[in-house]
């Protein structure tokens, strides 16, 4: 059965009844790819979703697309490379919203640095996991005394294939850095599991954001990309609606079981490489 052929039975629509109605979710560098996706779907769900970005076109962008479908979206202008921008954006969306229920730590991209080590530099290196790395884990900081203080929290950090299997279209810094938010979300979900707080990474496979979009069509050729497609079972690549509905099951309440878990999500083409 496909989703527009019957839909959720609570709803009657391709999406879940409102799991998130009450709750706050915030999400990093969300105004477009695959946080964009995310801030809809958990907004459509019934959260007021936080949604954070450097780009203030674009999140004019998302904010107008929320507003048109009724749905409660805050878009906030933050540079998370700059320093305290972090804690002082937490600070003021708990003194605005109250709470913090759920986070996304979506910000992330291989910067666009070569693939093959011999060709980074280590520059290239520390900008990688400052924005991978450091502004997910200085996020996370921020926000875990106000979960502890409510007994509930829901983190999922955003990791990838590559953080997984390696990857020679990302590079070597990417992929260590990935691999870093895997370590690093286990440490968090043993520590903070006591306080009703879980976290799990979540590492989609190559997901056509506009960014990767335009990055395959300048590292691959036509011929390459169908021998990309062909390694993928299910015969695509993913959407940031996919990524938003697996997000959006970590998040949910009732994942709670859910800790410490590392979710593949890539059409199965970790089965072919
Ligand atoms: N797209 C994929 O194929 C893919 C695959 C695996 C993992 N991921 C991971 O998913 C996450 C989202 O990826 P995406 O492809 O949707 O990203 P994207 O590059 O399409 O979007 C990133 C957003 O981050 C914002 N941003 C960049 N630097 C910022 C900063 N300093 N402060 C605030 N905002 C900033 C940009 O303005 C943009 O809106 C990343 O962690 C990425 O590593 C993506």
């Amino acid at each position: 059965m496909t989703r527009s052929e019957g839909g959720h039975p609570a709803t009657g629509s391709g999406v879940p009844a409102r799991r998130f109605a009450g709750r706050v979710a915030l999400i990093s560098a969300a105004a477009s790819g695959i946080g964009r996706g995310a801030a809809l779907r958990l907004a459509r769900e019934g959260a007021t979703v936080v949604v954070w970005d450097r780009d203030a076109a674009m999140l004019d962008d998302v904010a107008t697309a929320a507003h048109a479908e009724g749905l409660s979206i805050d878009p906030v202008m933050v540079d998370m490379m700059q320093p305290d921008a972090i804690a002082a954006a937490v600070a003021a969306l708990v003194a605005r919203h109250g709470r913090i229920d759920v986070l996304v730590n979506n910000i992330g991209g291989s910067l666009h640095t070569p693939f093959r080590f011999l060709d980074q530099s280590d520059q290239d290196w520390e900008r990688v996991m400052a924005v991978n790395v450091t502004a997910c884990v200085q996020t996370t900081r921020a926000v875990l005394p106000h979960m502890m203080a409510a007994g509930y929290g829901r983190i999922v950090n955003l990791g990838s294939k590559a953080g997984r299997f390696g990857s020679l279209f990302a590079g070597a810094n990417y992929v260590a850095s990935k691999g870093a938010m895997q370590g690093f979300t286990l440490q968090i979900a043993q520590e903070f599991g006591p306080y009703g707080i879980t976290c799990n990474t979540l590492c989609p496979g190559a997901i056509l954001t506009p960014r990767v979009e335009s990055l395959l069509s300048q590292r691959k050729s036509p011929e390459e990309r169908t021998r990309m497609l062909e390694t993928i079972p299910v015969g695509r690549h993913g959407t940031p609606e996919d990524i938003g509905a697996a997000i959006a099951f970590l998040a949910a309440e009732e994942a709670g079981f859910v800790n410490g878990a590392t979710l593949d999500i890539n059409g199965g083409q970790s089965m072919s490489i």
